[in-house]
């Protein structure tokens, strides 16, 4: 018999690379029969899980009555938690993941994997908001009877699409337009990427693959580390696109934020530059992740040159 394997964000980027690696892999694919969940199962997104064969259920991570039924003989649970940068981001995500994972538990589940965040504060005595609510989470999921194993990303390519996509210098009439990434952190500072549309798959596969040798370990997943210095010369050799990185003063680098993003983004960005993003041993811990993973893992050259067009 298939094993049930529920995918949380399954219509989001790290849910959805895990439906895509599942049903792209003839062995997890007749291993774990997939059940996706979504809050609408009229969006197209859902639709098209849908038309690809996969069961999707509606249920709300914010509704604990939903979660029974969507979690009805789930064998393999993956989690993972929306951060809303507000007051409440630690005490939400603890108690959306403590309600889906006694769900699981109730259900009769068997494994757990949770998408986390390295324990700055609580391994490190400095507190990251945006990190430490899902360390909080992963700390809760440890104490209970089930087994569990970590996905930990870094931080996303995806993010040169969004609220790091490189921004246009006002210039003269007629130069050649320059563009900028700007934050308050070093250039050189290492940044572990993640294509986490590609690759999130490929490391949860690898758990699914191997339950049992991963239990109680973590994956810290990214292809490699790229300083901003470094993505910018990336950005400009492929696009042709002349892009620097700036390194701006903190109050500037805060007025660019959505209001009340301040106070997480400028911790988190700070424990990027030091220690490292995953923690002191950032280099040994990538390294060791990358070594259990078979399929071949993106890089941030091949990011930029899928999407040169839409990254500006
Ligand atoms: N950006 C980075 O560099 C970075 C790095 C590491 C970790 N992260 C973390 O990654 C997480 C976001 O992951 P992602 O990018 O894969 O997400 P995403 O693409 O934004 O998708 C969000 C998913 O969550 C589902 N969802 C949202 N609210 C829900 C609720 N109340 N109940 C049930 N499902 C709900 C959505 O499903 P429906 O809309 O279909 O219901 C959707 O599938 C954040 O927690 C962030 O902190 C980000």
């Amino acid at each position: 018999m298939t094993k049930i394997l529920v995918v949380f964000g399954a219509t989001g980027q790290q849910g959805g690379s895990v439906i895509d690696a599942v049903l792209n892999d003839s062995e997890l694919s007749k291993e774990y029969s997939l059940r996706a969940i979504t809050r609408d199962i009229k969006r197209p997104s859902a639709q098209s899980l849908q038309s690809r064969g996969v069961e999707v259920v509606e249920a709300d991570v914010d509704d604990p009555d939903s979660l029974s039924s969507a979690l009805a003989q789930a064998h393999t649970v993956f989690i993972v938690t929306i951060s809303i940068y507000d007051e409440n981001l630690k005490a939400r995500e603890l108690r959306q993941t403590k309600d889906v994972a006694d769900a699981a538990v109730a259900a009769g589940a068997q494994y757990l994997i949770y998408s986390s965040c390295v324990a700055a504060e609580r391994l490190w005595g400095i507190p990251v908001t945006a990190f430490d609510s899902k360390a909080d989470s992963e700390a809760y999921i440890r104490t209970l009877p089930i087994k569990s194993a970590f996905f930990s990303p870094g931080m996303f390519m995806q993010n040169y699409l969004t609220n790091q996509r490189p921004q246009p210098i006002p210039g003269k009439e007629g130069d050649e337009i320059t563009y900028a990434i700007a934050n308050f952190i070093s250039p050189d500072a290492p940044i572990p990427l993640i294509d986490t549309v590609k690759d999130s798959g490929k490391y949860v596969g690898t758990i699914l693959a191997n339950p049992d040798r991963y239990a109680g370990n973590t994956f810290f997943a990214a292809t490699a580390f790229y300083s901003y210095r470094e993505a910018a010369e990336i950005i400009t050799r492929i696009t042709g696109k002349r892009t620097v990185y700036l390194q701006i003063p903190l109050e500037q680098w805060i007025s660019y934020l959505p209001p009340g993003y301040d106070k997480a983004m400028s911790e988190m960005m700070r424990w990027v530059e030091s220690p490292g993003y995953f923690g002191p041993q950032s280099n040994e811990e990538v390294k060791w992740t990358v070594q259990q993973v078979k399929d071949k893992l993106s890089t941030f050259e091949e990011f930029v040159e899928s999407y040169a067009t839409d990254m500006f």
